[in-house]
Formats: C-alpha cells, structure tokens, sequence
C-alpha cells in the first residue's frame, strides 16, 4: 500500500498519512486536522485549502467544485475543495479562514 503524507501549514498540526487514491474527507475528518468538513459532496466550501506544496501533479477540479468555490469565495484565486480531492500525492494544505 502507497501512502503520502498531508502536512498543514498551520501550527499545531502534525503531519497525517494516507493511503494513494484516499477521499481527502476520509483522512483529515479527524481531531488532528486543522480542515473544518460541511456538506462533504462539495456544496458549501467550508473544506476549502490552499494547495501550498505538492509532490506531484493533482487533479484539476471539476465544473462543481469550480462554481462552489467562485460563490463561496469569490475573493480567493486558487483554492481547492478538501472534500472533493484524492490524496494523490504529498502535499501542504492550509485550511481558509
Ligand atoms: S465540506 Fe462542503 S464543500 Fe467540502
């Protein structure tokens, strides 16, 4: 089994394994992660992450996630929705205020 790891660009907050392929809401819908869960099918943008690092590239998200994060955060350029991601590869989330 291939795991990454999912680090947090916030203090507090050690590093969470995953297995390659994993829902991102199944791994960091735990105490010892700093993103926040809603709806969890990509709706409410409460899961939202700046992708700071990544190992490898990610998928690009689809027209959905793409219209929740233009209504719920319309300010923000770059975000991604937590929910609705595959851990495919190391990488550095920091959840959005
Ligand atoms: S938890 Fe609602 S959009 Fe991710």
């Amino acid at each position: 089994m291939k795991t990454v790891t999912i680090s947090f660009a916030c203090d507090g907050y050690e590093p969470l394994d995953a297995e390659l392929g994993t829902w991102l809401n199944l791994v960091l819908d735990h105490p010892g992660s700093p993103v926040a869960f809603g709806c969890r099918s990509g709706l409410c943008g409460t899961c939202a992450v700046e992708v700071l690092e990544s190992s490898g590239p990610l998928e690009s998200p689809d027209e959905g996630e793409r219209e929740t994060l233009d209504v719920v955060w319309p300010d923000r350029q770059g975000l991604r929705l937590a929910c609705v991601m595959r851990a495919q590869s190391d990488m550095t989330l920091k959840p959005v205020d």
